[in-house]
């Protein structure tokens, strides 16, 4: 993949599936084996040609992603250029939330690079990311929304009366359900945003499967950290009033803000009801509970970030007052 073939120093694994490499001459580059991807083999939507495709065009268009050096069918892999060690999860988990302007700004390229290249790039969509799936994902976040919220009033709230708060979400969720989705990425979180090793700038991964989503649901999930794995492992999020706001300028959406809050309460509120779910000894319990310690504490921060408004949204604005006997701004001394 590297000209010159030179000899390989070190070899250091990100994932059990990803590794980086070093040669000799210093050069470093990354390898992604896709365990799965003889299943996809012959497919429009193949694993490593979509990669490989999407990569190529998003980054011969100048956006922030890495360069695909190249493949090896046979053994399913694929070559990256190396963009540096930290993820967005890493740097978020630091404390450090300088880089949400250069994601919202990456992401908006990336965006509107692929509502260029619809045409070509709707053929390679995941069957399990098409418009319907959209659409059918979409209502089981809102049905596991509407368990997070009577969870989070049963624990939180002394089991008050949702009946407005109920409505409310159904609103937002109708909303959001009737704005246009746009083709992109279907695995956005912070471990797929690689920070550049001077911490100025970012670069989006994962583009192996490409469909339908909403590009404020993607940035919330790409700017929020969930701590997962880690002892001292909280909530983290980049986004507030001010990087909404950005988000809605840089985007051209005079409803962007509002979506990026709705989409957030969505969010947290599947996560209440994930957590919950296992607290009542629900299916991988265990695992999740791993992943996520501190059961209690990350409740309360998924309360804290509710309250926190990303916008003058009415309906969610009411939703957080209904919701104030829950809601407290300090997700640490609740
Ligand atoms: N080009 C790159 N430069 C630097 N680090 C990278 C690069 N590509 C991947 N990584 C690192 O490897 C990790 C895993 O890579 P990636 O997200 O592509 O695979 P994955 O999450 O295992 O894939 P999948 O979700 O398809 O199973 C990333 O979170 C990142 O830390
Ligand atoms: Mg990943």
């Amino acid at each position: 993949m590297l000209s010159g073939r030179p000899e390989i120093v070190a070899i250091t694994p990100f994932t059990d599936e990803v590794w980086r490499v070093e040669t000799a001459d210093g050069r470093k580059m990354v390898v992604k084996q896709q365990l799965f991807g003889f299943l996809t083999q012959g497919k429009a939507y193949d694993l490593l040609t979509v990669e490989r495709e999407v990569l190529g065009l998003l980054h011969e268009a100048g956006c922030p992603v890495p360069e695909v050096l190249g493949v090896d069918d046979d053994r399913q892999c694929i070559f990256f250029a190396w963009v540096g060690d930290d993820t967005l999860d890493d740097a978020l988990q630091a404390g450090d939330t300088v880089l949400i302007g250069p994601a919202i700004e990456g992401l908006c390229t990336i965006e509107r690079m692929c509502d260029r290249y619809a045409a070509r790039l709707v053929s390679r969509v995941v069957p399990t990311a098409g418009r319907d799936e959209l659409a059918a994902a979409w209502d089981a976040t809102g049905v596991r929304a509407h368990e997070g919220l009577e969870q989070l009033s049963r624990r939180l709230g002394k089991s008050r009366d949702m009946a407005g708060a109920v409505l409310l979400l159904e609103k937002m969720h109708y909303w959001l359900a009737e704005r246009p989705p746009s083709l992109g990425s279907t695995d956005y979180n912070a471990r797929n945003v690689v920070v550049d090793p001077d911490g100025s700038r970012v670069r989006f991964i994962e583009f192996a499967k490409i469909g339908w989503d909403w590009t404020e649901r993607r940035l919330v999930q790409y700017t929020t950290s969930m701590g997962s794995g880690r002892a001292d492992g909280r909530m983290r999020s980049a986004l507030h009033w001010d990087s909404a706001l950005h988000y809605a300028e840089i985007s051209g959406r005079a409803d962007g803000a509002r979506a990026l809050d709705c989409h957030q309460i969505f969010f947290l509120l599947n996560g209440v009801a994930m957590l919950c779910a296992s607290l009542d000894g629900g299916p991988r319990a265990e695992v999740l509970l791993a992943r996520w310690r501190e059961p209690a504490a990350r409740l309360r921060q998924f309360a804290a970030m509710l309250s926190q408004a990303l916008s003058a949204d009415p309906v969610a604005a009411e939703f957080r007052d209904e919701l104030r006997i829950c809601l407290t701004s300090d997700g640490d001394r609740l």
